[in-house]
């Protein structure tokens, strides 16, 4: 059976002080319910260190929202993240494919598809991040623009690199709205999402877990999260507040 996993996307948030409040928070609170559920935090790599210090040790893990298409730890890429030092800092996940990648950097499907395959190939998990716009999910488009999303990865990666990674669900039109997918929607779309992964690689439909982002809550989290193919959440706005983050997380398991 799959494990229940909340991320929380910190987005480009935080200081030195909030952060280390949060961290508090988060670490104080993990023996209250939370044991069912794997647990990791994507801070802005720049509190990476801090955030590293801090959970070394604890049962949650981080990640870094983003890396860099070249390869290799050193090179001509002023203000870019390779993914070998993402590696270098202990990092379990890293986020690829965020729809505010997607829309403000232009990273195209081609784009998404190497970086998923240089996080692979560095054996850390990629959380590919897959959704809808509004307009596409009221033109009838969604399940055609989730399946061309996922399936620039599943063709343009080696099989090999295929053997561990998490997709997150995100509808475009539910991320910082306060307008969350019904569960019925979540559930939906979760389910297609698997049906595709049954058909191009058999072997990982039953172990991929397929989170939902997109405004989720301590208020709204226990009937999304309960859905047969929602296996977590990918938090933003709620992860930056511990007790909220940790509620989430508790309906998880
Ligand atoms: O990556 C998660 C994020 O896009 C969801 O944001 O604030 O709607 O929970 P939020």
């Amino acid at each position: 059976m799959r494990k229940p996993l909340v991320a929380g996307n910190w987005k480009m948030n935080g200081s030195r002080t909030m952060i280390a409040g949060l961290l508090d928070g988060l670490t104080a609170g993990l023996t209250e319910g939370c044991d069912k559920t794997e647990i990791a935090v994507f801070p802005p790599s720049i509190y990476l260190s801090q955030v590293k210090d801090a959970l070394d040790g604890s049962s949650v893990a981080w990640g870094v929202q983003n890396v860099c298409t070249q390869e290799g730890e050193a090179g001509a890429y002023t203000g870019e993240t390779a993914v070998a030092m993402a590696a270098d800092f202990g990092c379990a996940y890293v986020l690829v494919g965020h729809s505010e990648r997607r829309a403000l950097y232009a990273e195209s499907d081609a784009v998404v598809a190497a970086k998923f395959a240089l996080i692979a190939g560095q054996n850390l998990v990629p959380v590919l991040c897959v959704g809808e716009t509004l307009e596409e999910r009221e033109r009838g488009e969604t399940m055609s623009v989730v399946s061309r999303q996922l399936g620039a990865v599943l063709d343009g990666v080696d099989a090999a690199l295929l053997n561990d990674f998490v997709i997150a669900y995100e509808p475009v039109w539910a991320i910082g709205t306060g307008k969350t997918a019904t569960p019925q929607q979540a559930q939906d779309v979760h389910a297609e999402i698997r049906g595709l992964l049954e058909k191009r690689c058999p072997d990982m439909a039953a172990r991929t877990r397929i989170l939902y982002g997109g405004s989720v809550k301590a208020s709204n989290a226990v009937d999304i999260l309960g859905q047969l193919d929602v296996d977590g959440a990918l938090v933003g706005g709620a992860s930056l507040k511990a007790e909220e983050f940790l509620a989430i997380c508790r309906a998880a398991g």
